[in-house]
Order: structure tokens, then C-alpha cells, then sequence
């Protein structure tokens, strides 16, 4: 999702502008732009391609400049469009770039009119720089604290103007920003990764701040205009610039990167201990009295997920919520539950503002499981559990999801111990089990040829079913998520046994029905289930394990995993679906890493 990079500098800072939007390109976009101070005007360049072409037309047009603020957009408020693109200009004075959305930007569109201003875009965003023109006092700092006052909705901004040269001013309302400080030179970015190489040294904005950027010096006020120090933090930020190796697309390369993924997430785990979690995790985990999970997506299959595990091996109950759901509902607070949030990025406005929301209702009890250290996410919670997937790039979450499932099946056993529920004889069976997940997905990943073949049928499809039962349901909706959102196939996810609940009606001998089918306690009624649907001439596709006794005949497919994997076979059984996903869409040849409509981090509601 759009993307903030800003400088002020004594060199020519198009190459950093231009490099960080490259680092940030990742969390998707539509269109990209760059505006530069050059001989006391604003000049700019905008495309609605990549920001390859964007560097091109600035090297074409040998745009330079010592202050400058640069941008990837994804569309919210009027198409993907040139026009459209950021940054935004007012009356050739102020230039600005904004991500979040600004709620009340119709009535400020009309003040603003009425005030002689005329649009050029559908933007929310030009409301923001016509704002900041309306109100300019002579003094970039004090106007921008004024502009904020007026807006209502999400914001970070960036901002400068064509009379005062060497300054640029930000603002951030929930919307991620930070500062980077230099030596002579300051910058400002949606994450520390877009200045990697540029400097280390970085400021974590919080709610309501705006700061002043300039060649010397840089100062932040809070929300409330006092003045204040916030920490400068050493953050050694990948680039994220990972090279694809020997693979097509980073989607495939991150499936293949797992087993060295959960090895990283679960490294030194040699025994349960509540501790992983955070120093005060011990007293935490014997005090609640239950867990809520809040997160979106992949990460709220996760927490499907660890419901099961968790109710089953800790005897804590477990409430799974949508955290776009959560936030906006009138529910029953408890202060002695564990509030749990799940996030590969640590950005996701909803799952944020959910956090926040419950915190509002003395829900102070908060754990973090988080790809991203430097993250709000993490910052924002007492306690944290950092995966260590390294950077994901593809749009279509896949080592965030397993190296989630490694760290909340950690979290269940933790739980599981201090509450007296974990033998130590059941302790090093389970650690003894993580630490061969690895190479139990290595050996699933040696299945890519048959998915291969399966692909090349699914290809043809228009419409798929996903079904599972017990612990394997949240796969299954894994599964139909993957498949839905990188090759574009309608496909729905169910609980077996609500398929005489409505969506048998579906089945026709036109229907695949991918079937997650381990040998679990359910396994005896899923089969029957697929007996249902093989009834009505529905081709299944079974994934099925070493001990689940499913053989092929006519309609029914079957891969088989080498090994069962029992309480933790979700962490396996979702990679042969990724991959089935995956190799669709190369079939039907989609843009697989940056699938349509869809960005990477969704730092808006
Ligand atoms: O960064 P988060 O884990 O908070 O993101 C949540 C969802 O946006 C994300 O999982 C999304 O559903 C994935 N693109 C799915 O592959």
C-alpha cells in the first residue's frame, strides 16, 4: 500500500527517492511520483507504471534536486490514473504525498473550492495540499499543525514548499512514518527499510507527531504542539531487495524459503518456556482467563488456527475475531483476557486500531506474534514472539503464514505449561516434532511435479471448493484465499460437514473440490462427506497423509504427504495448497507477486 520516501539534503537526492520507492514498491501500487525543489520552483514526474519507468523519465528529464518527497500510490479515492498520482501540488507552492484516508475530504473539498481553489484529481490527498496552501503563514511547521487539526480520518504526510528550500515536514495519525537522521541531512519514509544504506539512525513517529526536517536539525511536536524527544533508534533494516535465485517469481521462492524459515523462527527453542514471549509473560500467562485473537487475512486463519490448538492442549477458551469486524463492534470486554494479534507486517491499520480498541476497554494483557521487530505492532504490545521469515515480497502471504502457525504452536504449549497441561515427557515430544519441521516440509516441498499436473486441470476452472474438518478447516480457507487471490478462480473454503448445509448444491462433475484430508479424529466423517460429493459427480482433489488411508479411484485424486504430523499437520498441509495456488496462476499467467487490486501492507481501513 502507498508509500512515503522524503529528503532534505546537500546533494542530489533523486537516486535516494528514487531507490526507496524501489524498497517499497513490495507493498504494491498502482502509480508512483516524485517532486523535487529545483531553482526555487516545484517540479515533478508521475506514471502509472512501474517505478523503473517513473526513473527513467527523471533521468530523462535530468531532474534534480537537494529537497524532494516521493510516493507509491494505491488507489482510494479515484483511479490509478497520472492525474491522480502523488505528490499533489497547490498553486505551484506546496507539494505533499500522503498515505491513510482523510474522512471529511468532501466538506474540506467544498470549503476549499468556495475558497477559489480548483482540483485537478479525485483525490483526498489534494484536499491535504490545498489545506496547507489555505493556511500557509510564511512558516511550513506551524502551518502543517494547523492543516492537521482540520483533518479527520488516517494520515502520514510529507510535505514541502516552493519558499522555503531545505525544509520538509511530515505528520503521521494512523498511518506509519519515520525519520531518518543523517549527517547535514534528514529523510523521512513509510519504513526504515526504504532508507537502507542511506542511515541506520531512525525515529519512530507516534500518533499525532509532526516534524520538521531540516539540513542541521529536525523537531517533533506531539499532538498536542508540545515539543518532544522521541527515541533515535539503530535499525539495521534489510533491503528486501532479495534476489530471486533460481526462481520465477518471489511467491515460489518464499514456499520453497520455509524449512529455513521455521528453522530461524523456532533457532534456540530447545524447551517451553514462557519467557520467549517477553519477562512478564510467566505472570500474564497464569493470570488470564482467556485469549482473543485479532488479525486480518492469512494472519486471522493463523489464529483459526491456534484456537484449535490452543482450547485443545491449554484448556484456555479461545474467541478468533476479524480485526475490521472487532474494532467497530459492541462487544463484552474482559480485562483478564490475553489479546493476541497476529500481523506479518505490524502495519495493518485494522488490526492496529482493534488493538487499540481493546486496550480503550482495560484490555492491557497484549502479546504480538509479528514478522516485523520494528513494527507499531510489536511496539504496541507488552509482549511479542518475532517470526523470522525474513522479508516477504509477494503479495500472497506464504512463510509469514507457517513461521505464524511454529510461533502460536509455541504460544499453545507455553500456555500449556504454566497452566499444569504440559507432561515434561509431552514438552520434549512436541519440541523433538518443531525442530523436525524443516525437513517434513522439505520432503512436501518434493511434491511440487504432481501439484504441477493438478494445476494444469485447475487452470481451466472457474470455480473451486475447499474443504476440511477439526484444526484443518482454517486450511482449507488458507487454501481458498491463496487460490482466490492470485489466480483470480472464485473459490470458497467450508467445514465438511456443512456441505449439506447449502453449498452441495454447487457440485456438478464441473466442480473441483480440494479436500485437506490427514488422518486427524475426523477423518472417518470427512470421508463421508466425500462420498457426498463424489455422489453428485464432483472431482475431488485429496491431500491426503501417510496414515489417512485414501485411496485414488474414478473423481477422486489423491497426493499423498510423506509423513502424518498430527497436533502440528496444518503447518504441512497448507504447502501443497500454496503450491497448487501458485502454479495455477503461473498456468493462467497472472501477475503472481503483484496480484491485481491487492497491495502488500494495508496500512488503511
Ligand atoms: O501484514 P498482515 O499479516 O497484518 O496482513 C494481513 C492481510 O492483509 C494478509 O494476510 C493478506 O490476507 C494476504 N495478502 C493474504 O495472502
Amino acid at each position: 500500500m502507498c508509500g512515503i520516501v522524503g529528503a532534505v539534503a546537500q546533494r542530489d537526492i533523486t537516486p535516494i527517492l528514487i531507490e526507496g520507492l524501489k524498497r517499497l514498491e513490495y507493498r504494491g501500487y498502482d502509480s508512483c511520483g516524485v517532486a523535487l525543489h529545483v531553482d526555487g520552483t516545484l517540479q515533478r514526474s508521475r506514471s502509472t507504471s512501474r517505478v523503473a519507468d517513473l526513473q527513467a523519465q527523471v533521468e530523462k528529464a535530468h531532474l534534480q534536486g537537494f529537497t524532494g518527497i516521493a510516493h507509491t500510490r494505491w488507489a482510494t479515492h479515484g483511479a490509478p490514473a497520472s492525474h491522480n498520482a502523488h505528490p499533489h501540488f497547490s498553486r505551484e507552492r506546496i507539494a505533499l504525498v500522503h498515505n491513510g484516508i482523510i474522512e471529511n475530504h468532501d466538506e474540506l473539498r467544498a470549503e476549499l473550492t468556495a475558497a477559489g481553489y480548483r482540483f485537478e484529481s479525485q483525490t483526498d490527498t489534494e484536499v491535504i495540499a490545498h489545506l496547507v496552501d489555505h493556511l500557509y503563514t510564511g512558516d511550513l511547521f506551524e502551518t502543517v499543525q494547523q492543516a492537521v487539526k482540520r483533518l479527520q480520518g488516517a494520515y502520514a504526510i510529507a510535505v514541502f514548499c516552493r519558499d522555503e528550500p531545505h525544509r520538509v515536514v511530515g505528520a503521521r495519525q494512523g498511518s506509519p512514518l519515520i525519520v531518518g537522521v543523517g549527517k547535514g541531512e534528514n529523510f523521512l519514509a513509510s519504513d526504515a527499510m526504504a532508507l537502507a544504506g542511506t542511515t541506520d539512525q531512525i525515529i519512530y513517529l507516534e500518533e499525532g507527531d509532526v516534524v520538521d526536517l531540516q539540513l542541521q536539525r529536525y523537531w517533533i511536536v506531539d499532538a498536542n504542539g508540545q515539543d518532544v524527544k522521541r527515541e533515535v533508534r539503530t535499525v539495521l533494516a534489510h533491503t528486501g531487495a532479495a534476489e530471486l535465485g533460481p526462481y520465477r517469481h518471489y511467491m515460489q521462492k518464499e514456499i520453497f524459503e520455509q524449512p529455513r524459515a521455521i528453522g530461524d523462527t523456532l533457532e534456540g527453542v530447545t524447551a517451553i518456556m514462557p519467557e520467549l514471549f517477553g519477562d512478564q509473560a510467566y505472570k500474564v500467562f497464569k493470570q488470564i482467563d482467556s485469549v482473543l485473537i485479532l488479525a486480518c487475512g492469512t494472519s486471522y486463519y493463523a489464529g483459526l488456527t491456534a484456537k484449535y490448538w490452543i482450547e485443545s492442549l491449554a484448556h484456555i477458551p479461545v474467541n478468533v475475531e476479524i480485526a475490521s469486524e472487532y474494532r467497530y463492534r459492541d462487544s463484552v470486554p474482559n480485562p483478564n483476557a490475553l489479546v493476541v494479534t497476529i500481523s506479518q507486517s505490524g502495519e495493518t491499520a485494522d488490526t492496529l486500531a482493534a488493538l487499540k480498541h481493546a486496550r480503550s476497554m482495560d484490555m492491557v494483557n497484549s502479546l504480538t506474534i509479528c514478522n516485523v521487530s520494528t513494527s507499531a505492532m510489536v511496539r504496541e504490545c507488552m509482549l511479542s514472539y518475532i517470526t523470522r521469515a525474513g522479508v516477504e515480497v509477494g503479495v500472497a502471504s506464504t512463510k509469514a503464514f507457517t513461521t505464524q502457525l511454529a510461533a502460536l504452536f509455541l504460544l499453545t504449549l507455553s500456555l500449556a505449561q504454566v497452566r499444569g497441561h504440559l507432561s515434561e515427557e509431552q514438552e520434549a515430544d512436541y519440541v523433538k516434532q518443531m525442530r523436525h519441521l524443516p525437513s517434513a516440509i522439505s520432503a512436501v516441498l518434493a511434491l511440487e511435479p504432481q501439484i504441477i499436473a493438478w494445476a494444469e486441470e485447475f487452470a481451466r476452472k472457474e470455480n473451486a471448493l475447499f474443504l476440511g474438518r477439526g484444526l484443518h478447516y482454517p486450511i482449507a480457507l488458507e487454501g481458498a484465499l491463496k487460490l482466490k487471490e492470485i489466480s483470480y478462480i472464485h473459490a470458497e473454503a467450508y467445514p465438511a460437514g456443512e456441505l449439506k448445509h447449502g453449498p452441495l448444491a454447487l457440485v456438478t462433475n464441473e466442480m473441483p473440490v480440494v479436500t485437506v484430508a490427514p488422518k486427524d479424529t475426523l477423518i472417518e466423517k470427512l470421508k463421508s462427506n466425500m462420498q457426498e460429493v463424489r455422489a453428485r459427480g464432483g472431482q475431488l482433489y485429496v491431500f491426503a497423509d501417510a496414515d489417512s488411508k485414501i485411496t485414488p479411484s474414478e473423481g477422486v485424486h489423491v497426493i499423498r504427504l510423506p509423513e502424518h504430523y498430527g497436533k502440528l499437520s496444518p503447518i504441512l498441509h497448507v504447502v501443497p495448497l500454496q503450491l497448487l495456488a501458485y502454479h495455477t496462476a503461473l498456468a493462467r499467467g497472472t501477475d503472481v507477486d503483484k496480484p491485481r487490486n491487492l497491495a502488500k501492507s494495508v496500512t488503511v481501513e
